[in-house]
C-alpha cells in the first residue's frame, strides 16, 4: 500500500487543491508538510467554493484524517478561524484534524518583523506578510522558536515569552522608530486562550503517521507553494522559507520518502508567479496584452493576498528541473481551458544567457534574471474546451500541446483539468489506478 504526493512544479497556485480533492477517496490521511497560511487553496465542490490556507484541503472529505505536520508553521488565529469557517459551512471537524506538537508557532512579532523587513529595508522579497519567514528563522535559530506543543505548558510558555519578547522589542526598535512592540504576559494569555481550543487537535503526528504506515494506511501528501519557491532548490532568494518541493516531505512529516509510490507533479498549462523575482517567460505586455488576457480568463489573483499574479508562457526548462528534483512520476496539467484566449501558444524550451545556450534552471536569481527564453510556437485552439471530458473531446491542437509538454518534461500527462469543478477533469489511462 503506497503513499501519494501532490506537488506543484512551478511558482505555486497550480490548482493542487483540486487534484488532492480528487484523490481523497483513495486515501486515509492527508498531510501538509511545509509552509503555513501563506498558501491559498481553492476547491470547488458541488458548486460550493472552499478557500483554505493553513488546513490541508483534504479536510473537506470526512473519510480522511487531516494532518498538519511538524514542518508547517502554525498561526493559531488562522487555524481557529479556518476551523470555524468550515464548521459554519457544514464540514465536521473533530478528531479528523491533528496538528503536530513539533510544528512551530507564529506570533504577531513575526508578522511585524516581516513587515519591517519587507517595507523598510529596500530588500523586499514580495512575501505574503503572514510571518512565515521570521517564524522559520526562529525555528532554525532555536533559542527564539516556540512549538505548538509548548502551548500546553502554561508556566513554561510564559517563561519562554518573557525571554523572547524583550529581545524582539529591542530588534524592532532598532529597525524602525514606529515599530510595534509586544508584551510577553499579554501574548502568553492570548495564546493560552487559543491553546484551549487547539488542545484536542495537538499530538505527535510523527508517531501517528508511523503507526498509520504500519497499519498499511494510505497517506496523501499535499505540497503547499510550488517547487520553484523551495528554499534550497528554487529561485533563491525569491523563494519561500520552507522545502516546498517533495524534498520537504521526509523532514516535514517524519515519513521516509521511500513510502511514496506515486508523485503527481501539478503544472498549469502556462505559468504564473506572485511576488518579486525573475520570471523568464513573463508576458509583461500591458493592459491589452496576452498576459492580462490570461490573468482575466484564469482569474489569476492571489487567494491569500488578492495580488494580481504575473502571467507567462509555460517554462519547460524550469519544470524539467522541478520534476526531476521531485522524483515526479506523472503530470497533471491544469487550467488548459484558459489558453483558449490565445491564437498561438508558446513553450520555453531553453534559455540564452550572455549569448550562450542554457538548458538547465540556474537556482540563483541574479543568473536567472539574465536568461532569455527560447520559444517554440504551436497553433492554439481558440475554442471553449471547458466541456471536454475525455482526451478525444479536445481539439487536435490542444492534444498536440499536451503531448509536447509531456515530451519536453519526459513524463506522461495523466490528468488534464479544463475548469474548476471536479467534473471538468480528463483522466488519462494511468490515473485510473
Ligand atoms: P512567503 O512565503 O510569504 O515568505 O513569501 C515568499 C514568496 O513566496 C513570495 O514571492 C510569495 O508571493 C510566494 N508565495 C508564498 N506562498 C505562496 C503560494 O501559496 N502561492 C504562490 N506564491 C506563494
Amino acid at each position: 500500500m503506497g503513499s501519494t504526493c501532490v506537488v506543484g512544479l512551478q511558482w505555486g497556485d497550480e490548482a493542487k487543491g483540486k487534484i488532492v480533492d480528487l484523490l481523497t477517496r483513495d486515501h486515509d490521511f492527508v498531510v501538509r508538510y511545509n509552509g503555513g497560511a501563506n498558501a491559498g487553496h481553492t476547491v470547488v465542490r458541488d458548486g460550493k467554493t472552499y478557500k483554505l490556507s493553513l488546513l490541508p484541503t483534504g479536510i473537506l472529505s470526512p473519510n480522511l484524517c487531516a494532518v498538519i505536520g511538524n514542518g508547517v508553521v502554525v498561526n493559531p488565529v488562522r487555524f481557529l478561524e479556518e476551523v470555524k469557517n468550515l464548521r459554519a459551512a457544514g464540514i465536521a471537524i473533530g478528531d479528523n484534524l491533528v496538528v503536530s506538537d513539533h510544528a512551530h508557532l507564529i506570533f504577531p512579532y513575526h508578522v511585524e518583523e516581516e513587515r519591517l523587513s519587507e517595507h523598510d529595508s529596500g530588500q523586499t522579497i514580495g512575501t505574503t506578510g503572514r510571518g512565515i519567514g521570521p517564524c522559520y528563522q526562529d525555528k532554525v535559530n532555536r533559542s527564539n522558536g516556540i512549538r505548538v506543543g509548548e502551548l500546553l505548558h502554561p508556566d513554561h510558555l510564559r517563561q519562554r515569552l518573557r525571554f523572547i519578547v524583550p529581545r524582539k522589542n529591542t530588534i524592532h526598535k532598532a529597525l524602525a522608530a514606529g515599530a510595534k512592540l509586544f508584551n510577553a504576559d499579554a501574548l502568553c494569555d492570548e495564546y493560552l486562550g487559543y491553546a484551549e481550543h487547539m488542545r484536542p487537535h495537538i499530538t505527535n503526528t510523527t508517531v501517528l503517521l508511523h503507526k498509520a504506515l504500519r497499519e498499511k494506511k494510505r497517506l496523501l501528501f499535499e505540497g503547499a507553494q510550488g517547487s520553484l519557491l523551495d528554499v534550497d532548490h528554487g529561485s533563491y532568494p525569491f523563494v519561500t522559507s520552507s522545502s516546498s518541493s517533495t524534498t520537504g516531505i521526509w523532514s516535514g512529516s517524519g515519513v521516509p520518502a521511500r513510502n511514496l509510490t506515486r508523485i503527481i507533479g501539478v503544472i498549469k498549462a502556462y505559468a504564473t508567479r506572485v511576488g518579486r523575482g525573475p520570471f523568464p517567460t513573463e508576458l509583461d505586455d500591458g493592459p491589452a496584452g496576452l498576459g492580462e488576457r490570461i490573468r482575466q480568463k484564469g482569474r489569476e489573483f492571489g487567494t491569500v493576498t488578492g495580488r494580481p499574479r504575473r502571467c507567462g508562457w509555460f517554462d519547460a526548462v524550469a519544470v524539467r528541473h522541478t520534476a526531476s528534483l521531485g522524483g515526479v512520476d506523472e503530470l497533471a496539467v491544469m487550467l488548459l481551458d484558459v489558453l483558449s484566449v490565445v491564437d498561438d501558444v508558446k513553450i520555453c524550451t531553453g534559455y540564452e544567457m550572455d549569448g550562450k545556450k542554457v538548458d538547465f534552471f540556474p537556482g540563483d536569481s541574479f543568473l536567472l534574471e539574465k536568461c532569455r527564453p527560447v520559444y517554440e510556437t504551436m497553433p492554439g485552439w481558440k475554442v471553449d474546451i471547458a466541456g471536454a471530458r475525455k482526451l478525444t473531446d479536445l481539439p487536435a491542437t490542444a492534444r498536440r500541446y499536451l503531448d509536447r509538454l509531456g515530451e519536453l518534461i519526459g513524463l506522461p500527462v495523466t490528468i488534464v483539468s479544463v475548469g474548476p469543478d471536479r467534473e471538468q477533469t480528463i483522466l488519462g489511462r494511468e490515473s485510473a489506478r
